[in-house]
């Protein structure tokens, strides 16, 4: 039998899609394929360091379930999320990249006390802590706030050592919002970029930082715009491999830092 490769100290990047995933994979050299449940994890090398290339699939389910058995795994010294996301900022245009500073989970609200026949507005939402404590998060007051996870400084500072080797658009800091909704009305999304200061929206981010936070795993969240409805920016799939491009640039930064 094949000895199993030790991959402890590895850099773990994740994709949801394939053509979130792919294009980083195939870069990868001694490329091992191992697949189970939604998951597919390519460990390679990637200028003599080991590389562990995850297509998570799509959603915070599998973003988080991805991250966790690519922890237990594979021992990653450091897990970067990347892939697109839609625009919250009508200052970005499609192509930008987004360096997740912060990466908060915007599908984690709470409601505000209505009777039958009221209605629903979402406008008086509150944000919810999940991880506030171990008790009630829809009695607990302390819970109504925004928890964000902060990008660990290593990862980040890697990635303003590389922004301008990316010549499709601008790279700049934010925050980056998840949840499992694609948000049209443009209202919401304005309400969303000026309550919890969403450059972007997308649909792993914050459960995979939730995940490293939980298992203390350097994290950093990447994405590019691959569409912003907040000024007419129209869907452009060809943004997920100029954003695997620039992310190989910036995990070669980082482990050159390493070295
Ligand atoms: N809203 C939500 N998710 C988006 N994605 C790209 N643009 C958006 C958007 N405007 C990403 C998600 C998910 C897939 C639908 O594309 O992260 O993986």
């Amino acid at each position: 039998m094949q000895e199993k490769r030790d991959t402890s100290g590895c850099i773990m990047i994740q994709g949801p899609m394939p053509i979130e995933a792919e294009r980083l994979a195939a870069r990868l050299e001694n490329v091992e394929r191992e697949e189970t449940g939604n998951f597919i994890y390519y460990i390679g090398t990637l200028a003599g360091h080991t590389v562990v290339v995850a297509k998570t699939s799509k959603g915070m389910e599998n973003a988080a379930a991805a991250t966790a058995v690519g922890i237990e795994r594979y021992r990653p010294a450091a897990v970067i999320n990347q892939g697109t996301a839609g625009g919250h900022d009508p200052a970005l245009q499609v192509g930008d990249i987004v360096l997740g500073a912060r990466v908060t989970n915007i599908g984690n609200l709470k409601t505000a006390d209505r009777p039958a026949g009221a209605g629903s507005d979402p406008f008086a939402w509150k944000p919810m802590d999940v991880m506030a404590s171990e008790g009630s998060a829809g009695e607990d007051k302390n819970a109504e706030r925004i928890r964000c996870y902060e990008a660990d400084s290593a990862l980040l500072a890697a990635g303003r050592s590389v922004k301008d080797r990316y010549t499709r658009g601008r790279v700049v800091e934010g925050v980056i919002g998840s949840a499992n909704v694609w948000n049209n009305e443009l209202d919401r999304i304005a309400w969303f970029h000026q309550r919890y200061g969403t450059s972007v929206e997308e649909m792993e981010g914050a459960a995979a930082a939730q995940i490293c936070a939980a298992y203390g795993v350097p994290f950093l969240c990447v994405r590019v715009l691959s569409n912003n409805k907040t000024n007419g920016g129209a869907y452009d799939p060809t943004t997920a491999a100029d954003c695997q491009r620039f992310v190989l640039e910036l995990a070669a930064a980082y482990l050159r830092r390493e070295a």
